[in-house]
């Protein structure tokens, strides 16, 4: 099967596979306040992620690895709505293009679509160096996600078997290229270790991506015959590993990502720490089942709902929604207890 079928194929099974997991959002309660002393048109969504100036928290995460037509049409899609909704937006792997320049125009099309808007290269950690710098080339990319999917990997029979020296290759693309690198998960979520790991040699964004929604091992189970069942329940669940990256370290910026498909979930993952959540599922749901305008009046409504809970809580910035008091309790509770994380 070729990279790009194989692509399809993920797609496919992430629409059938539904979103509804454990994110465990449900142990995360926001405390209400009767005085917040502010008025709705008080809220701004406007902040900086390092280098990165975003004007909403939500942004649009990779989904569109493997080239050709349909990458292109997506791509094409998913750019457009960033640009109408004023959204960053990443694009799914580019390796296949790097191994074959006539796919590159499957990518390029990003910021042709969108020429100012934020747009975000992607590539696993398996890149070296000149890939990085060729994948952010290709798009005049504002940031580089590089992805770690083992389990994903491991539950492919056609995967990798070889994980060595992911660290050691991301502290070289860290120093070489002139955008911001973003270390992220697929699904599986981030330990504390792991953002320790990344901190220690200059990252300074990851997103946890977190378990609860797209599940690569149940998708790769579907497709195989020789299941790996054992790793279908197998990460952290995102509001837990947003938690997990926070108490890290302040210096870090954290997004937060799997399996968000709500505006309570959203502001509780900027409440936890993150300063942005992205969205893949939903968002490919939505267009590829109900189209474009369909998308971009989703992500009109995420917004004016996340004005109305940061009014609600007396927050007028996505900083001051990141203190506002919380209540943890059930799974997530106990995991951070015994985690020694408060
Ligand atoms: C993905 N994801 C992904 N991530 C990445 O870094 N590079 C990639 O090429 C892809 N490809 C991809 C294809 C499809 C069809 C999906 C649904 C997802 C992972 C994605 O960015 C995200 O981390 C996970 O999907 C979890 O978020 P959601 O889907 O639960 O919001």
């Amino acid at each position: 099967m070729s990279r790009s079928e194989r692509k399809w194929d993920h797609i496919r099974y992430a629409l059938e596979t539904g979103q509804k997991r454990s994110t465990a959002f449900d142990d995360v309660q926001f405390i209400h306040q009767s005085l917040p002393n502010m008025n709705v048109s008080d809220v701004t969504f406007q902040q900086k992620i390092g280098e990165l100036s975003l004007s909403s928290p939500i942004f649009i995460n990779a989904m569109t690895g493997g080239g050709g037509e349909k990458t292109y049409n997506l791509n094409k899609q998913l750019a457009i709505v960033a640009k109408e909704a004023g959204l960053a937006m990443a694009v799914g792997s580019q390796m296949s293009a790097l191994k074959d320049k006539s796919e590159s125009y499957t990518y390029e099309v990003v910021r042709k679509e969108n020429p100012s808007g934020v747009l975000i290269a992607n590539l696993g950690s398996e890149a070296i160096p000149d890939q990085a710098k060729n994948a952010i080339d290709m798009i005049e990319a504002n940031a580089l996600q590089v992805h770690l999917n083992v389990i994903q990997e491991l539950t492919m029979p056609e995967g990798d078997r070889d994980f060595f020296g992911a660290l050691k290759r991301i502290e070289a693309i860290v120093k070489v290229v002139n955008v911001p690198v973003i270390v992220k998960e697929v699904g599986f979520g981030m330990s504390k270790e792991t953002v320790e790991s990344l901190l220690s040699i200059g990252v300074s964004i990851v997103d946890i991506g977190g378990f609860g929604g797209t599940n690569f091992a149940q998708i790769e189970n579907k497709r195989n015959e020789k299941s790996q069942a054992f790793f279908n329940q197998w990460g952290i669940p995102t509001a837990i590993s947003i938690s997990e990256a926070s108490y890290v370290s302040k210096s870090i910026s954290i997004i937060g990502s799997g399996g968000v498909t709500t505006s309570d979930e959203l502001a509780k993952g900027i409440a936890l720490g993150a300063s942005a959540i992205g969205f893949a599922g939903l968002f490919l749901k939505i267009l590829v089942e109900q189209g474009i305008e369909a998308l971009y009046e989703e992500i009109s409504a995420l917004h004016n709902e996340l004005t109305m809970i940061m009014t609600a809580l007396g927050a007028k910035s996505i900083q001051e929604l990141q203190r506002a008091p919380l209540m943890i309790s059930g799974q997530m509770h106990h995991w951070l207890t015994q985690r020694g994380i408060d």
